[in-house]
């Protein structure tokens, strides 16, 4: 079984053919960037333009950087705000032509490397953080997912924590891995103290210079980068595409016991 699975991101749009049974991209992955600013008929152009590019016509799973609540996106934190109150899914369905299922990018992620990835097989409290334009998290215990957790966004110090620990604030503010890292040790040291977790995956594309800043993050909690890297969120959102095939598969079941 396969799915079409699209990353919307900040600065790139990216989809390729997913293999649902393996994880694995069943063709190179095709990214078109972002239409800024970034409102709902650009972008839902370029999800038609992927899925045109690899003469798509089955299940298209999307990973949104927003709250998406049954296919509504809910908040707009690096998007247009035009999108708040959009149906996604009935959007992208119409542009593309396919059934189309829309999840939270961070989410996307987290399935992803709980099925695939760093999570597989763990019990307990994982919570996944994608470390981007914005900070995305997906939480799961014992492999069941708690969708659009939006830690992300927690205040640190009267501060929202994505704005000044996210890797677009390290770009912006032109920080030393030791400065970012002192930062982003803050922020894992709140989610520590908040949530316990038994294991924390780092995701997004800084994790691969995971080894530049781990020595400035104290945090007990086990810790590793993201396994499947800027892949997770295509596979992720491709493995969410499930849940359009059958309503008893619901997104926080995709990963335990969905069958
Ligand atoms: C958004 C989240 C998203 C994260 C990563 C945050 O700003 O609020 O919904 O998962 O960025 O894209």
């Amino acid at each position: 079984m396969e799915a079409l699975g699209i990353d919307i991101g900040g600065s790139g749009i990216k989809g390729a053919p997913v293999d649902l049974a393996t994880g694995e991209l069943l063709a190179p992955r095709c990214r078109i960037p972002t239409p800024q600013p970034a409102k709902p008929e650009p972008i839902a152009d370029v999800v038609a333009e992927i899925a045109k590019y690899f003469s798509w016509n089955g299940s298209i799973g999307c990973g949104f950087p927003a709250i998406v609540r049954h296919g509504v996106i809910g908040s707009a934190a690096n998007i247009s705000k035009k999108w708040i109150g959009v149906d996604a899914e009935a959007l992208f369905r119409q542009t593309t032509g396919c059934p189309v299922h829309v999840v939270n990018d961070a989410d996307a992620a987290g399935i992803a490397e709980m099925t695939f990835g760093a999570g597989q097989g763990r019990n307990g409290v994982v919570l996944i953080v994608t470390i981007g334009t914005g900070l995305g998290t997906a939480l799961f215990t014992d492999g069941y997912l708690v969708p659009n957790c939006e830690l992300g966004h927690i205040e640190i110090n009267g501060q929202d924590a994505e704005t000044f620990a996210s890797d677009a604030a390290r770009k912006r503010e032109a920080l030393s891995w030791k400065k970012w890292g002192k930062r982003f040790n803050l922020y894992l040291t709140t989610l520590e103290k908040l949530f316990s977790p038994d294991l924390i995956i780092l995701g997004g594309g800084v994790s691969k210079e995971f080894d530049a800043f781990r020595q400035y993050l104290t945090i007990q909690t086990e810790m590793t980068p993201a396994a499947l890297l800027n892949e997770a969120g295509i596979v992720g959102a491709a493995l969410a595409a499930r849940a359009i095939e059958s309503v008893d598969i619901s997104l926080s079941r995709l990963v335990k016991g969905a069958g």
